[in-house]
């Protein structure tokens, strides 16, 4: 593959992470009503997320997204303020791309167990 064509890719999947991320910020901020009315305490918000399958996909999703979007966000920033690139930021950013979805998905089966 080309390095054209590689940055090509990598932008189509950080706008489409994008467009992921803002659906589910509404769906978060919907969310976060509800929440409010249903209590935040630790035992109301662990009685809501306990046990609910479609909360942690939605959730998981929006790990996902994000552990697509930020690292990618990065690399373009890192590209043009440091003029890093090459083999040695995009070894980097898969690896911060990995932590973000490591923990991120393992706070959200903390919820959902
Ligand atoms: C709801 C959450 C988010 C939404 C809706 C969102 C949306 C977007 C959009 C629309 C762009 C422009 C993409 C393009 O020009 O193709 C962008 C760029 C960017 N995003 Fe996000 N973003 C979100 C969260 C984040 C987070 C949490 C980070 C980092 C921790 C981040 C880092 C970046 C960076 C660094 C860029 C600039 C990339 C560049 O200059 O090429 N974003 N974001």
């Amino acid at each position: 593959m080309t390095p054209a064509r590689r940055d090509t890719l990598l932008w189509l999947a950080q706008r489409w992470s994008a467009a992921v991320l803002a659906l589910c910020l509404l769906v978060h901020l919907a969310g976060i009503i509800y929440a409010v009315r249903g209590g935040l305490t630790a035992a109301e918000i662990l009685g809501r997320t306990r046990g609910n399958a479609p909360f942690g996909i939605f959730y998981g999703l929006f790990v996902v997204a994000i552990s697509i979007h930020a690292p990618l966000g990065l690399r373009a920033i890192l590209t043009e303020w440091t003029g890093w690139r090459g083999r040695s930021q995009g070894l980097a950013m898969a690896a911060l791309a990995v932590l973000l979805l490591g923990l991120g998905l393992r706070a959200v089966w903390a919820v959902v167990q």
